[in-house]
C-alpha cells in the first residue's frame, strides 16, 4: 500500500475558477483588504495562486508599496505574473516560489506590515511552523489576515488555527465577516 500523499495543494485549474469576478460579490478583495492595508506597506500574499487578492492588494499598497506574492506552484505563478504585467502592477509585485515544507519567509524577517493567508493554510500539513513563519516575517504590530472558505474548513477545524495563532503569540484583533469564509484578523504583539 502506497502512503497518502501529505500535500493538498489545489490543482493549477481551480486557479482560474478562484478568478472568477462573480466571487467577488462574496469575497471582494477591496472590502476585505482595505481596512489592513494603508499606501506605502510591505505585503505579503501567501498561497496567491493566480493573484485574486494580490493585485487589488498591489493597488492599495500604491507605487511606494511592496506585495510579495509566495506560492508553490510554477503555475499558479506564471499567471499571476501576466495579470500584473498587464495591469501594470509587475513593480511592486514581486514573486517567489516556495517549497511545500520551506515556507521561503527567512527573507522577510520583520519587515512585513500584513500578511493575507486565505484559503491556504488548511493545505499546509504543519500549521503550527506556517504560522510561526509568519509571526516572524511580520513587523512588531504588524497583522495577519486568515481566512478559510466554510467548504472545505469547518468552525471547530478554523478556531483550532486561530488557537494555534494566539499560542503563536499572535492577538486576536477581529473576526471579519466574508461571505462564505471563517476569518480572523491577527496582530503580532
Ligand atoms: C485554494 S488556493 C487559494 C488562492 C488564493 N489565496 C485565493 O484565495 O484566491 C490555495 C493556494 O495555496 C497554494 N499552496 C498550497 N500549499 C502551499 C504551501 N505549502 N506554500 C505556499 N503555497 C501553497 C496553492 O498552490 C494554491 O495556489
Amino acid at each position: 500500500m502506497t502512503a497518502p500523499h501529505k500535500h493538498h495543494a489545489c490543482p493549477v485549474w481551480i486557479g482560474w475558477l478562484l478568478l472568477n469576478p462573480l466571487r467577488r460579490l462574496l469575497q471582494d478583495p477591496r472590502k476585505i483588504l482595505a481596512p489592513c492595508v494603508r499606501p506605502g506597506m510591505r505585503a505579503l500574499d501567501f498561497g496567491c495562486a493566480m493573484g485574486f487578492f494580490t493585485l487589488p492588494l498591489a493597488e492599495l499598497v500604491g507605487p511606494t508599496g511592496r506585495v510579495y506574492a509566495v506560492d508553490v506552484q510554477d503555475g499558479m505563478l506564471d499567471q499571476l505574473k501576466r495579470r500584473a504585467a498587464r495591469r501594470g502592477l509587475s513593480g511592486r509585485i514581486f514573486i517567489r516560489r516556495c517549497g511545500h515544507e520551506d515556507f521561503g519567509l527567512q527573507e522577510f524577517e520583520g519587515a512585513m506590515d500584513f500578511i493575507l493567508a486565505f484559503a491556504v493554510i488548511h493545505e499546509v500539513p504543519d500549521v503550527q511552523r506556517l504560522l510561526a513563519a509568519f509571526h516572524r516575517a511580520l513587523k512588531p504590530g504588524g497583522t495577519l489576515l486568515i481566512a478559510e472558505p466554510k467548504g472545505h474548513v469547518d468552525g471547530p477545524a478554523f478556531e483550532a488555527e486561530v488557537r494555534i495563532a494566539k499560542e503563536t503569540g499572535f492577538i486576536l484583533r477581529t473576526t471579519p465577516r466574508v461571505g462564505c469564509a471563517y476569518a480572523a484578523l491577527l496582530a503580532k504583539q
